[in-house]
């Protein structure tokens, strides 16, 4: 068969930017800085550092090199490293065909926000129980629902992975990411002169000895995979795009770093302003779309310039989230590109209409579909749950396992090592055999007794 020219980024710096993308997204801004509020601050911050530099790195490193060495996305890449591992690219695939419709429902609940605070109808959203109105439909008019912001997100992103690898992904990502750190600063210097703020900041960032727990680094690990778009076949499909003769390792690390910063950054931004908001009580700060749709407004809204505040804010989110969902669906795209051996544009309309027809349930699970329960759950938390808490260990377990005993630390090595050496060759080796395994099946244990009980 005729053998397509994979598309490719044109740089080290290109992939770089745009892997650094997918990993720093929601999972960025509203996850960690509630998670290191919770366990402790400081001490859950040194914990996620160690686990990044190690167990991430391992895994990232893994990934991206089966990516290049094979150059095809997660399905045809477990399949060419061990036809009795194909099953795990299919649960591997299918981690991002339910995470990408959810992740675009709160991407259009961001870009509203962003609307709203740059038509000057912030204080609106300041309002305790705005945000349950929006996502209970309960708004007057079609654009006071979520429904046509949902569209549009998925929109957005659609049109960037329809200009591929290149033109579309790689240049949003030079463009957005830059601009994402500038952003971040910004609003967290602003954050931290609320007054209040550096209690917030102390209890953000002084360990608090007392508060470690085997729950801290579980909940550092779960978080770290997220974070990093681990066990999802992204970093595969952005590793075969990855040019050969790229350092691995070193990207690898940079990915690391601005994911960590950026994470760090966001609960600067976050932590100290909500804990000031909240009159110095840290209990506040609580996960998910609360924090970010609910306490955050009215934080911005007591902060000075706050309205503008508030609007560059939900703007780098906007970034954030784009480049994530961007990876998310282009990882989709290419699997039904290299599997149905369709051209990308009718894969990306396909995908699109899928992504649309399966958010939709999401979009609607809080509002007029909020009867409908599984296991307890919206239908986007389910989504979430199954997804996060179940699938990607699973993938992440089974990854390790091919690597690190049945096809051989070598074949990622080897790949490592083509034009560079491969510092931390030991360390990975170490990682991917024994730790990461062991460490992967504790994060399933945790995570389900934390739903059972
Ligand atoms: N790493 C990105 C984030 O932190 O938001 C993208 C992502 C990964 C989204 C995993 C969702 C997810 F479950």
């Amino acid at each position: 068969m005729e053998k397509k020219k994979r598309s490719s980024f044109s740089s080290r710096i290109g992939f770089v930017l745009a892997a650094a993308g997918s990993a720093v997204g929601l999972g960025n801004i509203w996850r960690f800085p509630y998670l290191a509020a919770k366990y402790g601050g400081g001490i859950f911050l040194l914990v996620y550092l160690i686990l990044a530099v190690t167990f991430g790195f391992a895994l990232m490193i893994t990934e991206i090199a089966i990516g290049r060495r094979t150059g095809l996305s997660c399905i045809g890449a477990y399949k060419a490293l061990d036809k009795r591992f194909s099953g795990l690219g299919w649960l591997a695939s299918l981690v991002p065909v339910i995470i990408t419709p959810y992740y675009c429902v709160i991407g259009g609940w961001v870009i509203k926000y962003f609307a709203d605070y740059l038509s000057g109808s912030g204080s609106l959203l300041a309002e305790s129980a705005y945000f349950d109105r929006f996502i209970g439909f309960a708004g007057e008019g079609l654009f006071a629902t979520p429904l046509p912001w949902f569209l549009l997100y998925v929109l957005l992103t659609a049109v960037v992975v329809l200009l591929g690898v290149e033109k579309g992904i790689e240049k949003v990502s030079k463009f957005m990411m830059p601009v994402l750190v500038i952003l971040s600063i910004i609003v967290a210097v602003f954050s931290l002169t609320m007054e209040g703020a550096l209690e917030g900041l102390k209890f953000y960032i002084v360990p608090d000895f007392s508060n470690f727990s085997g729950k801290t680094v579980l909940a550092a690990m779960g978080q770290m995979f997220y974070s990093m778009s681990l066990a999802m076949g992204i970093m595969i499909t952005y590793g075969s795009y990855m040019p050969k003769e790229s350092n691995l390792e070193r990207s690898v690390g940079q990915i690391e770093i601005f994911d960590t910063a950026i994470a760090f950054i966001a609960g600067l931004m976050i932590v100290p302003a909500v804990v000031a908001f909240n009159g110095g009580d840290p209990s506040g700060i609580n996960a998910g779309p609360g924090l970010m749709f609910g306490t955050l407004p009215q934080v911005f809204e007591r902060m000075w310039m706050g309205h503008l505040i508030g609007g560059v804010f939900f703007l780098l989110v906007l970034f954030a989230a784009l480049t994530s969902s961007i990876s998310l669906m282009e990882t989709v795209v290419s699997i039904v590109c290299d599997k149905l051996h369709w051209k990308r544009r009718p894969a990306t309309v396909a995908v699109t209409l899928f992504v649309l027809l399966l958010g939709l349930p999401s979009c609607l699970g809080y509002g007029p579909l909020a009867s409908v329960q599984i296991l307890g759950m919206a239908f986007l938390d389910f989504f979430d749950f199954i997804s996060n808490s179940v699938l990607m260990p699973i993938v992440a377990f089974f990854t390790c396992l091919l690597v690190g005993w049945v096809v051989g630390t070598k074949t990622v090595s080897d790949e490592v090592e083509k034009n560079f050496p491969f510092h931390r060759k030991r360390l990975f080796e170490i990682m991917v055999r024994w730790v990461a395994p062991i460490l992967v099946v504790c994060i399933l244990v945790g995570q389900l007794l934390d739903v059972t009980g």
